[in-house]
Order: structure tokens, then sequence, then C-alpha cells
């Protein structure tokens, strides 16, 4: 068991100062005030960490892992905290890790297409300084512009262009990695092709820093298409509009993006939206193409005609890239928007196979009726991943209990069309206990397996991912 006391060891605290340099002082943060900023995320949960971490190099932080394994604190590695579950919470004080000033670019290597950056490399610096390269690194979570590289490995978050290409799993070749053990570990390989021993690196992916740290990774580079073109589409029904989605991915040509929004996601954006929609609104689709200058408008007239419906009131086509940037701004607005609606949220990205969507949003419906509670949906929808929000008053006992009876039942209802839990946010301390819902018992051994063996005292990022067993 790992220590879950706040207060800890002087003589821990003094090997963390000599392991970071004995000048650089704020490298180890002690005093409450210092620490407040790493006891929450996004999820609005709230922990307060007894110290905080600030290494500098992959050396560092097998130092500090070292010596939280030496004393068996329990350590907690994070990027920004923009996740939305928790997982970068330590729930037993411990020590946060927290990869923020790892934020050097190492190398772009274009003729490769491969990138090396270090954990704590914010999602759109990196962007942005590919763009000059004519190369892009495709995860795309909401949060890019304040997230980090290696938080979007720990959660594989992918966003909407994952719908094209693919997921952090699917764009990244190597890491570099401390174990619990304080040491460093190399994943994968610098080429595109190698079956050389057991792919860590996709295990590592996802793990939401239970199982290793991830320090550096090696990406894998995807070129900037020459055109591309963003669509709005206007239906007056969720049933309509989903229809059409499972129409779009039946067809040959691939859309970079279909996002998804409802008619409560569209009454929230309100005045946001620049461009009016049609007043019988009741669901859109957002649709990204890109691909050569020559095939994009034979891409956008296939997209167009499997999308029309006797319910598809609008098709539009943004004019220029500003009109675009316009268009998706509402929709990148809307997960901190909601916030606006209640004062309580629980942000859900559950996902169902495309064809199940309609069905999927019609019982969100009934749910909603049932429970008393505003629902609202959008999301990614070509990979059938939608964020359900539930909004309530926390305040409010009777909306508290529906919320949560709701949250059990839209799980149930995922698994029942045949879909997962989440797609991009992770399971952290917030799903954990739904978990055994979709994952059977020798399945989940099998991954707690491997949990103690690579983390035997259980010190890193501990009480997550897996159903509470013992009260860790
Ligand atoms: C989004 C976040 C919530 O897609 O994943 O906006
Ligand atoms: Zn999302």
């Amino acid at each position: 068991m790992s220590r879950t006391s706040p207060d800890l060891p002087a003589a821990f605290i003094e090997q963390l100062r000599i392991v970071s340099g004995q000048h650089q002082q704020r490298k180890i943060l002690t005093d409450p005030a210092d620490c407040w900023a790493y006891s929450y995320d996004n999820s609005r949960g709230r922990s307060l960490p007894a110290a905080v971490a600030l290494p500098e190099s992959t050396a560092e932080v097998a130092a500090i892992m070292a010596a939280c394994a030496e004393h068996r604190i329990a350590v907690c590695p994070r990027g920004r905290g923009t996740g939305t579950t928790g997982g970068a919470i330590p729930p037993q004080g411990g020590l946060a890790l927290s990869l923020e000033r790892m934020n050097r670019i190492l190398s772009v290597d274009p003729a490769n297409r491969v990138a090396i950056v270090e954990a704590g490399v914010i999602n759109q610096d990196l962007q942005n300084h590919l763009q000059p390269h004519g190369f892009f690194w495709p995860p795309d979570p909401t949060s890019a512009a304040f997230s980090t590289i290696g938080g979007n490995l720990a959660c594989n978050a992918a966003g909407p262009r994952a719908l094209k290409y693919g997921t952090p799993r699917d764009n990244t070749l190597g890491l570099t990695a401390v174990t619990p053990q304080g040491k460093i570990i190399r994943t994968g390989s610098y080429t595109t092709k190698s079956v050389v021993g057991l792919d860590l690196t996709r295990l590592l992916i996802g793990s939401e820093g239970t199982l290793a740290i991830i320090t550096e990774a090696t990406l894998l580079l995807t070129p900037i298409a020459p055109a591309e073109t963003t669509l709005r589409a206007s239906y007056a029904s969720m049933k309509e509009a989903a229809a059409a989605v499972s129409r779009i991915m039946a067809q040959a040509c691939q859309p970079r993006a279909i996002e998804f929004m409802d008619s409560g996601a569209i009454r929230a954006l309100g005045e946001l939206e620049q461009n009016p929609l049609p007043e019988q609104t009741r669901a859109l689709l957002l649709i990204d193409v890109d691909g050569a200058v020559n095939g994009l408008q034979e891409s956008v007239d296939a997209i167009k005609a499997a999308a029309q419906s006797a319910g598809l009131l609008e098709w539009l086509r943004a004019g220029s890239a500003k009109e675009a940037a316009i268009l998706w701004q509402s929709r990148k607005a809307l997960s901190p928007l909601l916030r606006k609606l209640a004062p309580g949220k629980i942000n859900e990205d559950i996902v169902v196979p495309v064809s199940r969507m309609a069905e999927l949003l019609d019982a969100l419906e009934r749910l909603a009726g049932q429970h008393q509670l505003l629902i609202v949906n959008y999301g990614h929808a070509g990979n059938g991943n939608i964020h359900v929000n539930l909004l309530y008053d926390p305040a409010d006992e009777r909306q508290t209990a529906a919320a949560n009876k709701c949250l059990a039942e839209v799980f149930e209802l995922t698994l029942s069309l045949g879909g997962s839990l989440s797609g991009e946010h992770g399971i952290g301390l917030a799903k954990r206990n739904f978990v055994d819902l979709e994952i059977d018992t020798e399945t989940l051994a099998v991954m707690r397996g491997i949990k103690s063996q690579m983390d035997p005292l259980n010190i890193l990022n501990p009480g997550k991912m897996y159903p509470d067993q013992s009260g860790d």
C-alpha cells in the first residue's frame, strides 16, 4: 500500500531536493499555497498533493521516481490538468509530478515524418512549430491550446480529426518513459515498421499514467493536405442527422471530421453562432473535408449526396478559411459554455457504432424525460463518440440523485448498443467503478496483473482506472 499521509517524510523531501539540484529549490514545492494549483483538473474534483515536483529531464524524473519507490510515496503525474476525469488529481495526497517544464521540441525530421518532443509540450505549440514544415500531428483534442502531448498520450485523447487520421495510438512510433522503480525505458522505434518486441508504446498510451511516466515521444507526422473545406448541414431532427452520418460513413469519400450538435447544444450556443440557422433546425453536422486541390469539389459533392434527406434544411459551405474557423469556434466553445447552463455538468464521452447513433439519441431523449434532467449531446459523430452532458444543480438533492441514476443508465444503454464507456477522456477517478460493466472479470484480471507486475508497490497514480477493490 502506498503512503496516504498528507505529510511526507523530511528525508524524502531532502532527497527530492538533492536529485533535483540543491540550488534549484523551486523545482520542489511544499507550501500548500504553491501545491494548490496541482490539486485539481477539469473534473472539478480536488485533492491537495503534499508536494509538487517540476523536473526538467527524463533523468530527473527517474531519480524522483526512485526516491518515491524507496519511501513508498504515491506519485500523480500530470500535464496541464485539462483532463475531465480526475486522472491528474492525487486522491492520496503524496507527490504531484508535473511535466510542464519538459516542454522542448527536440527534433523535426520531415524526410521520416517524425518529431521528437518532451511530454510537456503544448499540443498547439507543436502544431504551430510543424506548420512551416508542411506537417501536423493529427490528435486535436478541444483542449489543444492548453493540453500537453504527454497528457494527450496518457489518455489517448483524440478529437475531431481522429475520424480520418486516428488517435494518439495510431500516430506515435515510440516513447521514453520512467517506470515506477525509476528505470528509464524506450518503447517502439524511429521507423514506421517494426515488429521487434511487444508493443509497449500502445500499452502505455491510454494507461493514464498508471504504468510508467511518459517523458518523451517519437511522433508520426502527417502532411497537411493542400486543400480543405468546412461544411455545415442543418437538420429538422436528430434522427435525420444521425442517419446522414451513417450514410456518409457508408460511402467511399472519407471526411476529416463529422461533428454533431443536438438542439440543446445549438440553443446553448445562442448568439455565439454567427451564421443564423434555419428556424426549425434541431440538429446539425459540421463536416471537414481535406485532400488534393483537384479532388476536393468531388469529395464535397459525394458527401453532400450522402447527407441529403427530406430533413436537410440547409447546406452551407465555408467560403474561406476564416469562415471555416468561425463555424468551428462555436463547436470548440461548447464544452466550457455548457457550464453556464447549470452549475453541475457530468460530461461523458461514450462511443457507439455509428449505425446505432439514432437509437442512442432517441433513448437519451427518453432518459432526459424520465429523469427530468437537461441532457445536451454533441461530439465526434463520425466515430460514434458522443459527449453526453447531464446538466444539474448539485445543491438540489433530487437533481443530483437523478443525474447519478441517469448516468448509470446512459452507460448501460451504451453497452447495450455495442459501444464503449469512453472514447477519449479516459476513466480516471470518475468512471473507475463503471469499468467492469464493459470489461469482463478475466480480462480485467489480466490488466490488473500488468499493473501489479509493473508497479508492485502501487505508487504510480494509484486509485485510478480500475474498479475500487480495497479502498486503494
Ligand atoms: C470536446 C471535448 C469535451 O470534444 O472532448 O469538446
Ligand atoms: Zn471531444
